[in-house]
């Protein structure tokens, strides 16, 4: 059997890519953070089961924070063994605001949130993946790590960090047969694009050449094809609707 581990995985493109794994036969376990979260993520590991046929639980954690993510690891052990075959690194928050006013909480909370979590997740991972020669780390970075976006000084940079890691990690890990890749998405229908400002989104939307947001489907889709391609490590693949071309 095969296991994986989804970080961030109790809504939006996480629950996707959570579903996503379920149908590609892996046992998973569903990351979250929030207390109002624990419903949907204990309602989607049922449905894993009910739907998949596969193995679930629903693991509470701060990813930002070092113990937690070791919790979460440890609790992945204990449910499916030390055989972890995917690690999903997806929880992410954003974050707008004129650089002068950009405190300093926020900005830390930020890069803990969306890139120390990576690195936290995968100092506890990669040695189990070490242990069996092969695995399979997809972090989600955004196409604003590869374009940079005004008044997100502190999300870019995180994204953009991402990218550099997951090179990093590759050639490192390369002889031991685990790949890293990221997935850099462009707009897509989620709480996180619902809760920013509706008239920059209106104007972002109108710049995207296929003129729509994405969808949570099309990111499962990505991170499918970055497990089956066993030729795919420290690349990014980023469906932004045209919105970036490198
Ligand atoms: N939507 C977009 O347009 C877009 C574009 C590019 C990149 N992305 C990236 O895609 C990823 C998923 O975004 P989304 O749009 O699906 O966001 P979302 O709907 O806001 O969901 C965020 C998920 O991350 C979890 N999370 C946040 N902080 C966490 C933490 N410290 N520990 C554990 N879980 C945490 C949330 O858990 P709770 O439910 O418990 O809060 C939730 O499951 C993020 O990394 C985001 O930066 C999104």
């Amino acid at each position: 059997m095969k296991n994986a581990i989804i970080t961030g995985a109790s809504r939006g493109i996480g629950e996707a890519m959570a579903l996503r794994l379920g149908q590609m036969g892996y046992n998973v376990v569903v990351n979250y953070r929030s207390n109002s979260s624990r419903e949907l993520a204990e309602t989607l590991a049922a449905r894993l089961k009910e739907e998949h046929g596969v193995e679930a639980i629903a693991v509470q954690a701060d990813v930002s924070r070092y113990a937690d993510c070791e919790k979460l690891v440890q609790a992945a052990v204990d449910a499916f063994g030390e055989k972890i075959d995917v690690l999903v690194n997806n929880a992410g928050m954003n974050s707008r605001s004129p650089f002068c006013e950009l405190a300093r909480e926020k900005y830390t909370a930020v890069l803990e949130t969306n890139l120390l979590s990576a690195f936290h997740m995968c100092h506890f991972v990669v040695p189990y993946m070490v242990k069996a020669n092969g695995g399979c780390v997809i972090n989600t970075s955004s196409v604003r790590g590869l374009m940079g976006s005004a008044q997100q000084a502190d999300y870019c940079a995180s994204k953009a960090g991402l990218i550099g890691m997951t090179r990093a990690l590759a050639l490192e890990f390369a002889k031991q047969n685990i790949r890293f890749n990221c997935i850099c998405p462009g707009m897509i229908a989620t709480d996180m694009l619902r809760g920013g400002d509706p008239k920059a989104i209106a104007e972002q939307v109108e710049a995207v050449p296929l003129g729509r947001v994405g969808s949570v489907e099309d990111i499962a889709d990505a991170m499918e094809f970055l497990i089956h391609n066993q030729y795919m490590t420290g690349q990014y693949i980023s469906p932004n609707g045209g919105n970036y071309m490198p």
